[in-house]
């Protein structure tokens, strides 16, 4: 068993000149007013990322009419690890960790089967200071990746995912979202059933908890990049929860997630450093304003949120919409 009660060494985020300037990725929507939506396919077809300004969004619900110049086919957001509020159809709620706590670097549904292409995001309430979100270009990180043992480990023997969700009890006590509310059932075989669907592995524990573990490729292959990309991230990590009491003082296979090599091989603190380093080498922050939303391929780019401090009379008040939906094919090393 491997217990931390102490944090593990995280890399701090945002606290390094960043590599990539968000000016790069701009689209400002008060000049492409004739060709905006030739200009947002083009962007995401050149950098996989499209940040907009100017937007005039009034609620989140409208990131769904921007997220429908690039798809149609919406994710929906059960199977989750952590609860979410929507603001319209297809549009739901960030805000799944405590703000004290960084939200480490990670690709949407990288432990699922079938993943959202392309992620949208975007804000109506934000800090003064703070409260950003970190992208890294998966593109560059993989690269650095690769140069690491780590990276060549993770290439070989793949990435396990392994989740506890809690029975409602406990997870009540804990604050963190049950089976019940992940699968919206009371019913274990319900549970069962949509566990087998997402090709995971399941067994349930003698309290009532279900423990599922899922072995995937740690890189994902990008076909209009003809590359190879990490897909993966460290917040499926037990270290994740290391600042997020009472999970912290719990074992690492005790807590909501955690992330092994494919055969199940613990990462050491230097690889999850070295991972982190990865990340950090290409990294920039999009620094909301207030009506600002961003276009992002999922595979292409890796988010983060650092945590951060409101002061009074500030909200932040994120939503995201994702889709195209994509079965996952595996490394093409
Ligand atoms: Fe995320």
């Amino acid at each position: 068993m491997t217990n931390t009660a102490t944090q593990r060494p995280i890399y701090p985020f945002g606290d390094q000149p960043f590599a990539l300037g968000m000016e790069d990725y701009q689209v400002d929507c008060a000049i492409h007013t004739d060709d905006l939506e030739q200009a947002i396919r083009g962007q995401w077809r050149e950098q996989g990322l499209v940040v907009l300004k100017n937007t005039g969004m009034q609620h989140l619900s409208e990131l769904q009419r921007w997220a429908e110049v690039l798809f149609q086919d919406f994710a929906a957001y059960e199977g989750g690890s952590a609860p979410r509020d929507k603001f319209g159809k297809h549009v739901f709620a960030l805000g799944d960790a405590p703000p004290t706590i960084d939200l480490c670097f990670h690709n949407e549904g990288c432990y699922l089967p079938v993943y959202p292409r392309c992620f949208v995001i975007g804000s109506t309430r934000c800090p003064q200071e703070g409260g950003f979100t970190l992208l890294a270009d998966n593109e560059k990180a993989t690269q650095a990746l690769l140069a690491t043992d780590i990276g060549q480990k993770l290439k070989d023997k793949g990435m396990r995912y392994v989740r506890m969700m809690y029975d409602r009890e406990l997870a009540c006590e804990l604050g963190y979202k049950p089976w019940q509310d992940t699968f919206f059932t009371n019913d274990p075989r319900e549970a069962e059933q949509s566990v087998q669907a997402k090709g995971w592995d399941y067994e349930w524990l003698p309290n009532g908890h279900l423990r599922t573990s899922y072995s995937v490729d740690a890189y994902e292959y990008h076909p209009e990049l003809d590359k190879s990309l990490f897909f993966a991230g460290l917040a499926s990590h037990a270290a994740f929860f290391d600042q997020w009491h009472p999970f912290n003082a719990m074992p690492d296979e005790e807590r909501p997630l955690n992330m092994t090599l494919g055969d199940g091989t613990p990462f050491t603190n230097q690889e999850i450093a070295d991972i982190y380093a990865a990340y950090n080498h290409a990294s920039l922050a999009l620094d909301w304003k207030q009506a600002d939303l961003a276009l992002l391929d999922n595979l292409r780019w890796a988010h983060a949120r650092p945590a951060f401090t409101l002061q009074a009379g500030e909200e932040r008040v994120l939503g995201v919409a994702m889709g195209m939906m994509t079965e996952r094919v595996g490394n093409r090393f």
